[in-house]
Parts: structure tokens; C-alpha cells; sequence
């Protein structure tokens, strides 16, 4: 029991039942997951990137696998070991995630897109290596495709749609904002000025941002917010 990342006597109830050992649980869905930063080349050495481990799309793979639904995980390079049982696809640009998602969406009924996914790209990919030259390099970007805005009016998804807000000011209300836009089922939201949670950190301090109301978790590892996640997911899903 204490070597489960996922048990969590305070939360779930089946956790307990199941005497906190990792296991298949009875869950009866299908999660898409996206993971981790994406990378966007420059040449054939260089790209930009962000901060993200994806610590917390691999940890709700895990909670998911753990409350014994299937589970797709499309990831961008990351360190991390890939849960056991996920069926993974990795993936490196936001273009190869967008396909990715694109093409396995038909088999899920819960969707949560953690993926911290470059929003520019270089306009053009260099095919040879770029040489210094003078004191001043401009490189011009242009948007990369909106993933999860494009769940429901582009492909089609009807199913629990999940996404995550990163934000530096007015965490809730931007992401009540994000909700409505991208038609989301729920926004987990938080917020990134703060050094001792999310981004490349094992823990994680979030509120659940629903149409009609917000839920605040309190600080936790990543894993036990996964759960709580899941655990959401599956009742809106059943709701
Ligand atoms: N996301 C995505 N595809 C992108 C960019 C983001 O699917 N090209 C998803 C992320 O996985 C996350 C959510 O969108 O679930 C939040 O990303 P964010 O960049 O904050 O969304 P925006 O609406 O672009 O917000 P902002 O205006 O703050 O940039």
C-alpha cells in the first residue's frame, strides 16, 4: 500500500475498498491524455521548448490506468517512465500532437489536454543549421494549431472535454473565460507566478473551474491531484 502513489486515504472511497493497492478498479472509460511540452524546430539542432516535465499529464495516466480505465497518453519528449498499461504516443511538435489527437479522439470519451503546448512556431523550419551572422537574429513565429480548441467544432468531440489553464493574474476568471471559448466540460486552472507549485515541480495547487461553479484543491502531489481529476472527469462523465 504505502508504495502506491495513488493511494489517497482521504479521498477515494474505491481506493480504500481496494485496501489501497494499485490496481484495476472497475473503471469503464477511455482517456485521451496529452503530456508534456512540445518542441518546435528551428534547424536541425535547435527548437523551442518550455519548462514542463509532464509530471502532471503522466500522473493523471497513471490515476486513470489505477481506477482501471484505458488510456491513451500523446506526449511530448519528457523523462519520465510512460505508466504501465497506457497506450502512448509520442509525439514533438504541436503540428505532430494536433494529428496525434486528431486521429485517436473517435476512441475516447474523456479528453484532458495538460499538455503545455507551444503557442508559436518558427514560420520556417531552416534545413541547414543557422550560422551566426550579426549582433541581432529576428526569428518570426506564427500560431500553431489550437488543439484544444478545436476538439469540439473540428473533430467532433462530444465526449468529457478537460482542459488546464496556466495563468500569472486573475487565474479564475480568465479561466471561467477559457472554459466558454474552447467548450469545455471543466478548466483546471492554476497559477504559474508561484515557484513552489506546477510547472517542472512535483506538486500542484489547482481549482476546478466548472460552468457553474469552482471547487479549490488544497496542495498535493501531483499523483493525489490526478485522482481527484480523474475522479471528476468519471462524474461529469455519469452525471
Ligand atoms: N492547448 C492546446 N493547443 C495549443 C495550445 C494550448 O491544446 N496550441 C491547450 C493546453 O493543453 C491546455 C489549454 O490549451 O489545456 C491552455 O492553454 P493556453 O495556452 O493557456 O490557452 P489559450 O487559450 O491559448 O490561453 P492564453 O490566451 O492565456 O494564451
Amino acid at each position: 500500500m504505502g508504495n502506491c502513489p495513488y493511494f489517497y486515504s482521504n479521498f477515494s472511497t474505491r481506493v480504500l475498498q481496494n485496501g489501497g493497492q494499485c490496481g484495476r478498479l472497475g473503471g469503464d472509460m477511455k482517456f485521451l491524455i496529452t503530456a508534456g511540452p512540445t518542441r518546435e524546430a528551428l534547424d536541425p539542432v535547435r527548437y523551442l521548448t518550455n519548462r514542463s516535465s509532464g509530471r502532471m499529464g503522466y500522473a493523471l495516466a497513471g490515476a486513470a490506468r489505477h481506477e482501471g480505465h484505458e488510456v491513451i497518453l500523446i506526449s511530448g519528449p519528457t523523462t519520465l517512465d510512460v505508466p504501465a498499461g497506457v497506450d502512448f504516443i509520442p509525439v514533438e511538435s504541436a503540428q505532430q500532437m494536433y494529428d496525434a489527437v486528431r486521429d485517436m479522439v473517435k476512441y475516447a470519451d474523456a479528453a484532458i489536454l495538460c499538455a503545455a503546448v507551444a503557442d508559436y512556431r518558427p514560420v520556417a523550419v531552416q534545413e541547414q543549421k543557422i550560422k551566426k551572422s550579426g549582433e541581432r537574429l529576428v526569428i518570426e513565429l506564427e500560431k500553431t494549431p489550437d488543439i484544444l480548441g478545436s476538439m469540439r467544432d473540428v473533430f467532433g468531440f462530444t465526449g468529457t472535454l478537460v482542459g488546464f489553464a496556466a495563468e500569472t493574474q486573475n487565474v479564475e476568471e480568465y479561466a471561467q473565460d477559457k472554459l466558454r471559448r474552447k467548450k469545455c466540460d471543466m478548466i483546471v486552472a492554476n497559477d504559474v507566478s508561484r515557484h513552489d507549485i506546477g510547472f517542472d515541480s512535483r506538486e500542484n495547487e489547482v481549482t476546478l473551474v466548472y460552468p457553474d461553479h469552482v471547487e479549490y484543491l488544497e496542495k498535493d502531489t501531483k499523483e493525489h491531484i490526478a485522482l481527484h481529476i480523474i475522479e471528476h472527469a468519471t462524474l461529469i462523465r455519469h452525471a
